[in-house]
């Protein structure tokens, strides 16, 4: 790869625009080929616990399972609350039994572990690692309670795959996978409790969140009771058992159907695309074309150390020229260019993250539109150097 050095010479304007300039790591690009009179079946004004409500539900479970290949034994629970509400959800119902390791490398890992050491106060060892890199996930204690996030949102580093963690573990591994779940391999038998929205590798709306529990956290749950109340909204057992309905469809309060039907239009879109595999492909290819113009220029450079670590979801970026002089009001400066000019919105790094770019690679971007922003990027970048 020949990299630019020239970084002062600035490039003409480009010319040619992604016909899509929506970058964001959530709530993400729509699925490309979304409309909004596809959704014209959700059958608003409807209760959700009419048939119709729950065959929808039921449907939004039964097209999960089939695209990720998740094991007939498991459980797929449409919980409140998006990704968090799932994941706070196992958190309060599952943990306290026995220790736990809470493991961090970037701001959602980070607040799992301030739930659990300063709300739920039970014994834990905390694991963290700075943005760009990962925790040594072979040094766990597997014996106790595992909580991490697959794919680092706000570092752009992920899991590189799940061989560090034990089949025969004795604890659980409660995994946010949210940023992770259709667009990277996630291996059901290493994970006993996962959970995502829809709002992200889908494009479909935020709201409700998936709650996929193994056969050994249904066990804990109806073996265990924790010391705190637990509200209605996160309670998963009645009188010491599952409380099954929820993981056919039966939610706990009342879900958007406007969101479910437009959930199922996405999972509909991936099976015609080819289902996870398609998905995974998409992802790979735009986060490739991000790699590449990393190694092409010598300003610019994935936020994660290690290649195999990489993201192909939030990729994220930090800027290595020395002629920058505020690192924060630089990345702010070439994001907002990009976003005046209407090529690539919301690419702005997270509030707690290094100063930077995050570029949003998942299946529901075309890499087209990668592509054609890329240049619009060099541009936004020397003219930013020259006006600072
Ligand atoms: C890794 C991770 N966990 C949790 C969340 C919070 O998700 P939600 O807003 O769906 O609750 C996000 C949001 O970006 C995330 O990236």
């Amino acid at each position: 790869m020949v990299k630019t050095t020239d970084a002062g010479q600035a490039p003409a304007k480009p010319t040619v625009r992604p016909q899509n300039p929506r970058f964001s790591s959530g709530p993400c690009a729509k699925p490309p080929v979304f409309d909004l009179t596809d959704l014209s079946d959700a059958p608003l004004g409807r209760s959700h616990r009419a048939a119709v409500g729950k065959a929808k539900l039921a449907e939004a479970i039964d097209r999960t399972r089939a695209i990720l290949g998740v094991p007939d034994d498991y459980r797929i629970g449409i919980v409140p609350a998006s990704d968090t509400g799932a994941y706070e959800m196992a958190m309060w119902s599952l943990l306290g039994e026995r220790p736990a390791e809470m493991v961090a490398w970037e701001s959602f890992g980070a607040g799992w572990v301030t739930d659990v050491v300063k709300q739920l106060k039970i014994e834990a060892q905390v694991h963290t690692a700075n943005y760009g890199k990962i925790v040594d996930m072979a040094a766990l204690n597997y014996d106790h309670d595992v909580c991490f996030t697959w794919n680092g949102t706000t570092s752009g580093v992920r899991m590189p795959h799940g061989d560090m963690i034990p089949a025969d573990r004795a604890g659980l591994t409660l995994c946010d996978a949210t940023s992770a779940a259709f667009a990277q391999d996630l291996p059901w038998d290493k994970l006993d409790v996962t959970t995502f929205s829809w709002q992200k590798v889908m494009g479909g709306e935020a709201a409700h969140g998936m709650l996929i529990l193994s056969p050994r956290a249904v066990a804990r749950l109806e073996s265990y009771t924790p010391a705190w109340p637990l509200p209605k909204i996160f309670r998963l057992t009645k009188g010491g058992k599952l409380i099954e309905g929820i993981f056919r469809g039966e939610t706990i309060n009342t879900p958007s159907m406007l969101a479910v039907e437009d959930y199922l239009n996405a999972l509909k879109w991936a099976e015609a695309i080819g289902g996870l595999t398609a998905l995974q492909d998409r992802a790979d290819a735009n986060a490739q074309a991000i790699f590449d113009f990393c190694d092409e220029n010598d300003w610019i450079a994935n936020l994660a150390d290690d290649p195999a670590t990489r993201s192909n979801t939030s990729v994220c970026l930090k800027f290595t020229d020395d002629r920058i002089t505020d690192g924060a009001a630089f990345a702010k400066a070439v994001a907002k260019r990009l976003a005046d000019a209407d090529v690539a919105l919301d690419i702005g790094a997270y509030r707690d993250a290094p100063a930077g770019l995050r570029i949003w690679c998942g299946a529901t971007v075309e890499t087209d539109d990668i592509t054609a922003m890329l240049p619009w990027l060099s541009w936004a970048f020397h003219a930013e150097i020259t006006a600072q």
